[in-house]
């Protein structure tokens, strides 16, 4: 018995409708925000990421599927999409098209973390992301995109939002944190002692219990904000108040992903335990130079889709009814089933999902099995029905029972 890698799952028949019910609503959410959707490899050179997403996160130290090809290339599969989106945006010359640029994608992404409830090592994001704006409506537009996804699934997030800066203000808000840390160090993890050199403000992201308990009481960078940054943060508050979205500033929020500049949100539910991050994202308008890009501003967030399902699940929102057959045709004996599957040709050419028997099973047992598929009429062709060129259809709801001529099939149940 070959098992399924840790940390993946399947996606059973029985419940394939709830993914393509929420993928529909992503994609429904980014026709009304004129995204259309950019598709890019599962995986990329492992430089990609390592430059992109940063050195000293834990999704490039840690986390990343990488493997040697047979041509001894280096390779990733992808942790995140915004990379991608990155590397093609440059490669293939779009920023010669008009701006703003809006795309979106649904991927598998890859993360060798520990599982958990939410966290898994193959899992799937609805991400969006729009480039070429530095403007604060901009990042208010992707966060009310986001927002309204979520809503549409009938679920409740919290909204936090936080702006980390750009590289100016920065700069004096990582010294200030290295004067904070510095003392402490000793106390810190091995991760956040190479962090405290290269990129203090990760160590504000750090999981280890004493690090957290260390960086609560670190200073805060909206005391370090340049005016340029204040001004975006407080037009881009100004622009949710307009759109009518509720949020919270949470100064706390930096993010793991190293691109991220000024604005940075988060959507936090406490319904799904620990890992209630359903959707994160944030500015990032750095990082296309950064891969060798012309300069250009972006803003963009991802779902986790596992952790809405998770959501969905747990606060009891509603699905669509499963998918069911129109009509299960019933035949009693050879001839009549080869009349069964004669007619369901032609009703599902018309568009009518029909199902018929493939099993030979007994008259009863089909009606069993109808019943399972959930169909909503129950059609048999009997040796009498076969004669008069007629079916018996029962209708599930209110078992009324119609006589219906083979050739009116097609008309009677396309109505229903
Ligand atoms: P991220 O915060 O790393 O951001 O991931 C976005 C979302 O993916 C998380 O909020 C979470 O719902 C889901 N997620 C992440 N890791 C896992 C996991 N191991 N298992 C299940 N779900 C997970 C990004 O990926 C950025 N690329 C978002 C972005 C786009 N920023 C700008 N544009």
């Amino acid at each position: 018995m070959i098992n399924i890698p840790k940390g993946t799952k399947d996606v059973l028949p029985a419940d394939s409708y709830k993914w393509q019910y929420v993928e529909e609503k992503a994609r429904q959410v980014a026709r009304l925000y004129g995204l259309r959707e950019i598709r890019t490899p599962v995986f990329e050179y492992t430089e990609l990421f390592s430059r992109g997403v940063g050195e000293t996160t834990d999704v490039v130290t840690k986390e990343m599927y990488t493997f040697l090809d047979k041509g001894n290339r280096s390779v990733t599969l992808k942790p995140e999409g915004t990379a991608g989106v990155a590397r093609s945006f440059i490669e293939n010359g779009l920023y010669g098209t008009p701006m703003p640029l809006k795309m979106y994608y649904i991927i598998p992404a890859f993360r060798y973390e520990r599982p958990q409830a939410g966290r898994l090592r193959e899992f799937h994001q609805f991400g969006a992301e729009v480039y070429g704006s530095a403007a604060p409506d901009t990042d208010a537009e992707v966060i009310a995109l986001a927002h309204d996804f979520i809503a549409s699934l009938g679920l409740k997030a919290k909204l936090r939002i936080n702006s980390i800066g750009c590289k100016k203000c920065r700069k004096a808000f990582n010294d200030a944190l290295k004067e904070y840390f510095r003392p402490r160090l000793g106390e810190m993890c091995p991760d956040c002692r190479a962090r405290f050199d290269k990129n203090p403000m990760r160590m504000l992201d750090c999981k280890v219990p004493a690090c957290k308990a260390i960086a609560a009481g670190a200073p805060t960078i909206l005391d370090y904000l340049c005016d340029d940054c204040k001004e975006h943060f407080a037009a881009v508050q100004k622009y949710l108040q307009i759109a009518g979205i509720p949020y919270e500033i949470d100064p706390g929020i930096v993010r793991g992903l190293d691109y991220y500049t000024r604005t940075v949100f988060e959507f936090v539910s406490e319904e799904i335990g620990a890992q209630g991050t359903v959707l994160g994202g944030g500015r990032y308008d750095g990082l296309i130079e950064e891969i060798g890009g012309p300069s250009t501003p972006a803003v963009g967030f991802a779902a986790g889709l596992e952790r809405l399902l998770l959501l969905m699940e747990k606060s009891g929102a509603s699905f669509p009814a499963a998918p069911a057959p129109v009509v299960y045709i019933a035949g009693m004996d050879a001839a009549c089933r080869e009349k069964a599957f004669e007619i369901a040709a032609v009703l599902r050419r018309a568009g009518v999902p029909c199902e018929v028997d493939h099993m030979e099973r007994s008259l009863k047992a089909q009606f069993k099995y109808a019943d399972k598929l959930q169909a909503k009429y129950t059609a048999v062709i009997g040796g009498n029905e076969l004669q008069e060129g007629v079916m018996d259809v029962k209708n599930m709801s209110d078992s009324s029972r119609e006589r219906v001529p083979f050739a009116d099939a097609v008309g009677y149940f396309a109505e229903k």
